[in-house]
């Protein structure tokens, strides 16, 4: 049997050997990805990326467990880490726990993580503390999106850059196994990656980082758009395209089935 990467062993990784991260939501492509991953997240992209909803905020409980059973049935060596969806931690750590050992639970999956504004390092601190293992999530945070108006890269004035910067220690020093910086400057993001004991992870946020991550169908090119900090190593949005016009012209030509793809009397 493989053997499951564990959280110290991310942990570990600072500085090291960059660890190499992808989202992913179905068991299939967790199978594939979990050759070459260091940690798979379920994130709550999902949303956007599988479901079509504008952000992540009507993401729910239901859908992360869902999705991360799917993950867990695909993914053997990889750690996997379930994003706490908008509303399941922001208040009381007592639910956020609750949440999060629900999400650990029905999912076998070993973490959580959590989008680490101002208020949320206590409750990183009362979920490690009870045995959670929490990976945060600082910058560019998708789930304030009503407040922010927008999703915009972060730290880019000399206030806000000290706001990331706080954030980063924080989390930190709450006990996060492994920090994401979305969205922010290649020196900020190089500032935070000195600054912190955990790796850092960065989407949008330089090669400074003790990692990188991406939404898997951003580098997969199955979208029309993608930002500016997302590198496409395949066009599966053409593969598909291209894969289901031929598909309907064979159809309509009746062209398929061919003799070779149909049953006939013995
Ligand atoms: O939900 C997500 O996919 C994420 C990553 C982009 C870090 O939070
Ligand atoms: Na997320």
């Amino acid at each position: 049997p493989v053997k499951r990467l564990t959280a110290p062993e991310i942990y570990a990784r600072k500085g090291g050997t960059p660890l190499v991260s992808l989202t992913a939501y179905d068991a299939p492509m967790a199978e594939i990805l979990d050759d070459h991953c260091d940690i798979l997240l379920v994130g709550d992209s999902v949303g956007m990326v599988v479901h079509g909803l504008p952000n992540t905020i009507g993401v729910t409980m239901e859908m992360m467990i869902l999705h991360g059973q799917a993950v867990m049935r695909g993914a053997r060596r990889a750690f996997v880490v379930v994003d706490m969806p908008f509303g399941s931690y922001e208040g009381e750590p007592e639910v956020a726990f609750a949440n999060a050992a629900r999400l650990l639970k029905e999912t076998g999956a070993q973490a959580v993580k959590v989008e680490s504004g101002p208020t949320v390092a206590r409750t990183i601190a009362y979920l490690t503390q009870r045995g959670i293992p929490v990976m945060g999530h600082i910058g560019l945070r998708p789930q304030a999106v009503n407040v922010d108006g927008g999703f915009r890269a972060k730290g880019r004035t000399p206030e806000e850059r000290e706001k990331v910067l706080q954030e980063a220690r924080d989390t930190d020093a709450a006990g996060a196994f492994a920090i994401v910086i979305e969205g922010v400057a290649a020196d900020l993001a190089g500032e935070i990656t000195a600054a912190v004991k955990a790796p850092t992870i960065g989407i949008g946020a330089s090669a400074a980082c003790d990692g990188q991550i991406l939404v898997v169908d951003d580098m997969l090119g199955q979208f029309d758009w993608s930002p500016k900090f997302v590198r496409r190593y395949a066009a599966l949005r053409e593969t598909i395209s291209e894969a289901a016009a031929a598909y309907a012209k064979d159809v309509k030509s009746r062209d398929f089935p061919a003799p070779q793809e149909t049953y006939f009397a013995k």
